[in-house]
């Protein structure tokens, strides 16, 4: 049958080189060039837009697992499974869109939108990758998946291995992931593999890794975890009415979902679903900004790797980030930036999501403090319609929080000696268990 799904192929994203590669041949960069890879349709085939979009609006009435996910609600456009009772969900994605007026005044904006990605099973955008990942890692007939993690890869990975009944093997570095996904990863029943290094280092192991044995990898390098992330992009457009907004701003640090976004808008704009692009806003924490640096070199052909990258945002402690050429084409394709915030603007810019009543780990928060910089500069004008992706849930790094509102949060306990003030901070008061006591405290 003549489908988008019948032409899938895995191509190389390096536009001088494209060789293709059979959609199920378990291989993550390019023989001849070593570049990643895309999972590659032909569009034409698809449906036209109009109805593409009614045939996603109707599954939403459909109880159906497949349906229900806000993956597999677009499976359209990700194609590759022939068999759908291959797919394992838990219901991912589907994920709310809020407007945010505190943030909007703290930014000096009209209005902000945070998706948050949050909300997800697991409690963070990795589970819209994760279950196309794994779907084709049951597809490939693979009995042990592995990754290197800054935690929330971690999380997904392990929760979605449980349900395909996957041997699950992850590389995290030790004492940098935050409590709430390092114990998702051990209840879901995972491997945890400590090293004493950085994610970059437990990155390029994974990969080789992978190489010489039968664990299928499961890092954003393997381009069927983007095929799942592209579909945030199409939930948002879906959930503004496919009206497109002027910015999409999201945290960058391994940038496999900048990367993802871009394939995203590429392909919504070639099914006919929107009539132009955002501008995609990529915002790097200032001690893991490899990115930035490169965003803002005359020389956009090498990234410099940061091997002593750091930040309090462990989920972004990056400093060779693996997707930086596809992110950079994503660049392209949305005439996009690059910003870097500091460690105090992302912790007051995480408090004062948290008084919008939202709330998200310290990562998803460099978004609203990139959107209050590129604001104050003028690139963001006050009347732009902005969507932040808020990536993580707020429950993932508790001490992250705690540490602030008590005053007592560092970027290194060993060397630094002066915490982060804290612009929005809100002490616990303690007092004796007494009614009088406390009423007098509170002044009630
Ligand atoms: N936000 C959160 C909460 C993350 O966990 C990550 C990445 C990012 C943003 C950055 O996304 O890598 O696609 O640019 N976390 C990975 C992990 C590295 O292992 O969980 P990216």
């Amino acid at each position: 049958m003549n489908t988008p799904g019948s032409s899938a192929v895995l191509r190389c994203s390096e536009s001088q080189c494209l060789a293709g590669y059979p959609i199920n041949e378990r291989i993550y960069s390019c023989r001849e060039c070593g570049g990643l890879l895309d999972v590659h349709y032909d569009f034409s085939l698809l449906p036209a837009a109009s109805e593409l979009k009614s045939i996603f609006l109707n599954r939403r009435v459909s109880p159906r697992n497949e349906d229900q996910s806000g993956v597999w609600r677009y499976r359209e456009l990700l194609p590759f499974v022939a068999d759908e009772k291959r797919i394992v969900s838990l219901r991912e994605g589907a994920t709310p869109i809020y407007s945010a007026s505190r943030a909007a005044d703290y930014c000096r904006l009209d209005l902000i939108h945070l998706k948050h990605q949050g909300m997800n099973p697991t409690g963070s955008f990795k589970d819209n990758g994760m279950t196309t990942g794994v779907t084709q890692a049951c597809v490939l007939s693979a009995t042990a998946v592995a990754c290197a993690s800054t935690g929330n890869t971690s999380a997904s990975m392990a929760a979605y291995a449980a349900r395909a009944n996957l041997r699950a093997y992850v590389l995290i570095p030790a004492g940098q992931v935050a409590y709430g996904k390092l114990s998702q990863a051990l209840e879901y029943g995972a491997t945890v593999v400590e090293i004493e290094g950085s994610f970059d280092d437990a990155m390029r192991i994974v990969r080789e890794i992978a190489l010489e044995t039968d664990l299928y990898l499961l890092n954003s390098i393997n381009p069927f975890r983007l095929e799942g992330q592209k579909t945030i992009v199409v939930e948002m457009m879906e959930q503004l009415e496919w009206r497109v907004p002027d910015w999409i701003v999201l945290p960058g640090g391994n940038l496999g979902n900048t990367a993802a976004f871009g394939k995203a808008l590429d392909e919504l704009l070639r099914a006919g679903l929107i009539d132009r692009t955002p501008r995609l806003a990529v915002i790097q924490a200032e001690g893991a900004s490899p990115f930035y640096s490169l965003f803002k070199s005359t020389d956009r052909s090498r990234l410099v790797p940061n091997p002593n990258a750091s930040t309090l945002a462990t989920a972004i402690r990056i400093g060779n980030p693996v997707s930086w050429k596809k992110a950079l084409r994503s660049l392209d394709l949305s005439n996009g930036v690059v910003e870097r915030v500091s460690e105090e603007e992302i912790a007051d810019a995480k408090a004062v999501i948290g008084l919008d009543g939202i709330g998200c780990e310290p990562a998803s928060a460099a978004t609203v403090a990139g959107v209050k910089r590129l604001a104050a500069s003028g690139v963001i004008r006050a009347g732009d319609s902005v969507v932040c992706v808020l990536t993580g849930n707020l429950m993932k790094d508790p001490n992250y929080t705690v540490g602030y509102h008590t005053g007592t949060l560092k970027l290194d306990d060993a060397t630094e000696t002066n915490p982060i003030p804290g612009r929005f901070s809100n002490r616990p008061v303690r007092v004796s268990a007494d009614h009088q006591a406390i009423r007098t405290k509170l002044r009630l």
